[in-house]
């Protein structure tokens, strides 16, 4: 939404629904979201955007952390770098815990990298204050070469988790001074097939679940080792039957997976925060 006296009464009911923390969305670029003067749209509204973040704050309890996710600004206009350190001081002003900046301007969409130049000015300007950072962390080592040229407090992995939830052990490995750990065996990945498909059934009905995960499957498979004959079959899962078909077939071995190979044909880069 776009309404701040909407928010509080919103994220008061997330918090009844057992949720830990409130994460305002200030970055989204999606049209259909920008179009409705919300998401990232609010970068270039720092009055309304810190009412916003008032309303949230003053809504829920004081144990509840509320925190805030931002794209580095609108647009590369100067004023546009105002207005989001205007938003970013605010909010911490108004208790916000944290926030989490997208090293990309919201205009940018996804195209070209995200700037982590940018998140390290941002992290030395918010000196104490908890900063996230997000953007392009693919792998593991990503993860902790942000942190260590940026200087963030920590870090948040979205693309490059889905089909691969194997990247938080993996950066928690790296982070203790691990060596990186092998990718999940077939039947790990298996389990997890399974477990996305029943989670998914507890929101939507079979068809649309086994429609919506095909590309979830698509994903995962680039971490098995014949990914490509294996893509060809996800595509066509209809029903919950069919993909425990394709589990059972392609996954019923145990054998290593496969480590994701990033490039630019990776369906990764395709994903954006849209959502069904
Ligand atoms: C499918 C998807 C859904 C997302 N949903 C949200 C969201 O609800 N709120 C938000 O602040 N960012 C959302 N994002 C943006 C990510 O948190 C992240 O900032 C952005 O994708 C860049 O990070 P990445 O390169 O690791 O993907 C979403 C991204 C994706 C791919």
């Amino acid at each position: 939404g776009a309404v701040p006296e909407d928010f509080g009464p919103a994220a008061l009911k997330l918090v009844e629904a057992g949720f830990d923390v409130i994460d305002i969305n200030f970055g989204c670029p999606v049209k259909k979201v920008l179009g409705r003067c919300r998401g990232g749209f609010l970068l270039s509204q720092p009055e309304t955007a810190l009412e916003i973040v008032s309303r949230v704050r003053d809504a829920v309890p004081p144990h509840v952390p509320v925190t805030v996710k931002m794209r580095r600004a609108l647009d590369d206009q100067a004023e546009s770098r105002d207005k989001f350190f205007e938003i970013f001081d605010g909010a911490y002003e108004r208790g916000a815990a944290a926030i989490t900046v997208h090293g990309r301007t919201v205009e940018q969409r996804y195209n070209g990298p995200s700037n982590w130049d940018i998140l390290r000015e941002i992290k030395q300007h918010a000196g104490d204050r908890v900063v996230l950072g997000s953007g392009d962390l693919f792998t593991a080592q990503a993860c902790l070469d942000m942190i260590q040229q940026t200087g963030v407090d920590g870090v948040t992995a979205a693309r490059g988790a889905i089909g691969n939830p194997w990247i938080f052990r993996e950066a928690r490995a790296l982070a203790a001074g691990l060596p990186l750990p092998d990718p999940p065996s077939l039947h790990e990945q298996r389990d997890a097939l399974r477990e996305h498909f029943r989670l998914a059934m507890e929101v939507y009905d079979e068809k649309r679940t086994a429609i919506m995960l095909r590309k979830f499957g698509i994903k995962y498979s680039e971490l098995h080792p014949r990914f490509e004959e294996l893509r060809e079959a996800f595509i066509v899962v209809s029903s919950l039957a069919e993909w425990d078909a394709v589990l059972d077939e392609w996954y019923h071995e145990d054998l290593p997976g496969r480590r994701r190979v990033i490039n630019e044909d990776s369906p990764i880069f395709s994903e954006t925060c849209e959502v069904a």
